[in-house]
């Protein structure tokens, strides 16, 4: 099990301690929250921030991108050098275009799924994509409670995945704690975002392996 906690809910005015703490305590991807304040009703942090963390830090940087006009910024993020790119299924008109271009910058290229959109939507060009998102909470905040629907989800897609596209690795988003990871892990999951539950805890090593460890 990957852990991708989510810089959201990091110490904004500390980050370069709070994102060294966490790295050190074991994450293996840092998911960062890209929001625009009209695809979902809340603004984060785009290019300036990213860049400096990509400068500062080698680990893979997953890019979540909550923005209405993804295609937009997939260009900038594969010069600034993510690893991981998902781009929300409700928001993309030409979504097997915007995949094979995230592909095409060598970025590992995914699709996010708000909890009311089905699994089946991706399944027509699952072959073409690395990993699916699938949120587990309405996207917008951090903190919010998980919703079960997505344990379903989950096991769908992962049925899916194994007749069409064994190597798809499903991440899943949102109100991740101890009392869901184990029902996500065995539901399919195979990277657990989780913001508030890392980033509450006095040291970030005892959630990321307790997360790793289920
Ligand atoms: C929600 C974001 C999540 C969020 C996770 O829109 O996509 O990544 O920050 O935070 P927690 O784990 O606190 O739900
Ligand atoms: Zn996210």
């Amino acid at each position: 099990m990957k852990i991708a906690p989510s810089i959201l809910s990091a110490d904004f005015l500390d980050l370069e301690h709070d994102l060294s703490k966490v790295i050190a305590s074991g994450a293996d991807l840092l998911h960062l929250d890209v929001m625009d304040g009209h695809f979902v009703p809340n603004l984060t942090f785009g290019y300036p921030l990213i860049k400096k963390i990509r400068h500062r830090f080698d680990i893979p940087l997953d890019a979540h991108l909550m923005i209405t006009n993804p295609e937009l910024f997939i260009p900038v993020l594969a010069e600034i050098g993510v690893e991981y790119i998902s781009i929300h299924q409700e928001t993309v008109h030409h979504l097997h275009r915007q995949i094979q271009i995230i592909k095409y910058h060598g970025i590992k290229a995914g699709i996010a799924l708000n909890p009311a959109t089905p699994v089946s939507s991706v399944f027509p060009i699952i072959e073409d994509l690395d990993f699916v998102l699938i949120m587990s909470v309405n996207p917008g905040f951090g903190g919010q409670i998980f919703l079960p629907l997505a344990l379903r989800k989950i096991a769908e897609l992962k049925a899916k995945a194994a007749e069409m596209n064994p190597a798809l690795l499903i991440e899943v988003d949102g109100g991740v704690n101890l009392t869901n990871a184990l029902s996500l892990q065995k539901a399919g999951a195979d990277i657990l975002v989780a913001g508030s539950y890392i980033f509450s805890a006095d040291d970030y090593s005892v959630p990321i392996n307790l997360l790793k460890n289920l």
